[in-house]
């Protein structure tokens, strides 16, 4: 049996014989991934028709989710797929006593377990929130590593996540594609390019190279096997060196991609509220 060896490095927050800034990468995670978290929460909660956020949104007869002013439909990645609770399509599902919640809550669970079981996530808010530790050998005051166990055996739904996240991505694909349809009335469809189809286009773009670089989605498409050889060997062998391209990147995938969903939905919030037009490019009306 291997015996457990414990560095000879003092115990206590933030403690360590470390002389460099270790402490300035785990600050800027956290704000980072403060703020993102916060304006997705603020996001989400804008449309529910709830006492705090009633002169907001759709309460307020304005709906923010997604850019209708020039005959196209832009939605917003974080209203996606659109649940109006109550309404057709899929907001016919929703029971009357949750008619309360916004479009957003229905489906932001989906990539909010996707990011918060990913391992590049893992270690971000363990280092930053948790402090455990805050980096390589710096102290922690909790004790030693006990392994994702007891309540964090939560992160081992990553792998159904990931298969969410995947079919995820039609879905916004699909909303690119409606995001070059512009309607007027009683006319015939027109096709055209928008700055916002370009925008929920370069979100595909950008949640395509974090989704299809996840570990667990590269151990899927290839990993799992032994050897490439026989049953479509050098199919799953290309697929999988070409996730392990994008896997090596996949700290900038995650960090990048998340900025742009918010952003592409800050411009979508931008354009409704009339600070910001969204100029057709291309075709149109
Ligand atoms: S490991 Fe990061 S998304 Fe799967």
């Amino acid at each position: 049996m291997v015996e457990a060896r414990h560095l000879p490095m003092e115990r206590g927050l933030g403690k360590t014989d470390r002389i460099d800034d270790w402490w300035k990468s785990p600050l800027a995670m956290a704000i980072y991934l403060g703020i993102a978290v916060m304006y997705a929460t603020w996001r989400g909660f804008m449309e529910a028709d709830f006492w705090i956020f009633e002169e907001f949104g759709r309460s307020a007869g304005n709906q923010t989710m997604a850019i209708e002013s020039n005959g196209s439909h832009v939605l917003s990645p974080l209203f996606s797929p659109l649940v109006v609770p109550g309404q057709d399509g899929l907001g016919s599902w929703v029971p009357e006593s949750l008619w309360w919640m916004s479009p957003a809550m229905f489906i932001l669970i989906i990539p909010a377990g996707f990011r918060g079981t990913c391992y590049y996530y893992r270690k971000a808010y363990y280092r930053s929130f948790m402090v455990s530790p805050a980096a390589c050998a710096v102290s922690t005051p909790f004790g030693d590593y006990k392994g994702e166990s007891r309540l964090f055996l939560f992160q081992n739904l990553h792998r159904y996540f990931m298969y969410l996240a995947v079919a995820y991505l039609f879905v916004l694909s699909y909303d690119v594609l409606l995001a070059t349809q512009f309607h007027a009335a009683g006319s015939a469809t027109s096709y055209g390019v928008s700055v916002g189809t370009l925008v929920l286009m370069m979100n595909v773009i950008m949640l395509g190279g974090y989704t299809l670089g996840c570990h667990s989605f590269r151990h899927a498409i290839g990993g799992i096997r032994n050897r490439f050889r026989n049953g479509g060997g050098a199919v799953a062998e290309a697929c999988w060196k070409s996730c392990t391209k994008l896997n090596k990147n996949h700290g900038n995938w995650a960090i990048y991609s998340l900025f742009w969903v918010m952003f592409s939905d800050f411009y979508i919030y931008a354009c409704t509220e009339g600070w910001w037009t969204d100029i057709v490019l291309l075709g149109g009306l």
